[in-house]
């Protein structure tokens, strides 16, 4: 089984996952990391270089890698766990937020655009979709986003004041019996 996080950039998807990963004893996989490490470059040198398009192609295949060998290493009884975070645009493609609501337990970490801005500000070099007017691209891009979130994912968190600690117990939370 996989646990996806999603949500848009700086919402804690990475933070929490790694942690929510050792709650659980579990592998972490961080979606751009796994790109990076597969292309050798960073995220900002593929936007730079090839632009959003083909990010966007590189990503949804290494999404659907990741999730097949998942699915594969899957043993019967279904209790191997890998926690993922995802990019922030990644279930803006379709098929990519079809895979990611089938093949996996998705959940929203949902911030306020303040929150969204209080994370990003000084934190926007490596995040080509920021560039500009921080508080005019989150809102613009949040507006064409938050229902995209909220369908692909089977859960939404509120992370507003919520520590990391306490946005990966409320995860825990939804798996206890
Ligand atoms: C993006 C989010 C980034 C990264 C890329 C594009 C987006 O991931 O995939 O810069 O479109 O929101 P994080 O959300 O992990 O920063």
């Amino acid at each position: 089984m996989v646990i996806s996080l999603t949500g848009f950039m700086g919402c804690g998807k990475s933070s929490v996952g790694r942690r929510l990963s050792e709650l659980l004893c579990c592998p972490f996989m961080d979606l751009d990391e796994v790109i990076e490490k597969k292309t050798g470059r960073s995220i900002p040198a593929i936007f730079a270089e090839e632009g959003e398009d083909v990010f966007r192609k590189i990503e949804a295949k290494t999404l659907s890698d990741i999730l097949y060998e998942a699915d594969r290493a899957d043993s019967p009884e279904g209790n191997e766990i890998t926690v993922l975070s995802l990019g922030g645009g990644t279930v803006v493609r379709k098929e990519c937020s079809e895979m990611v609501h089938s093949h996996t337990i998705c959940i929203y970490l949902r911030a306020s655009v303040d929150t969204l801005i209080r994370h990003l500000e000084g934190e926007t070099h490596g995040r080509p979709m920021l560039e500009g007017n921080i508080r005019e691209r989150i809102t613009g891009l949040m507006s064409q986003r938050a229902s995209i979130y909220e369908s692909t994912a089977h859960k939404i968190i509120d992370t507003d004041g919520k520590t990391v600690e306490e946005v990966a117990d409320n995860i825990l939370a939804i798996f206890e019996p």
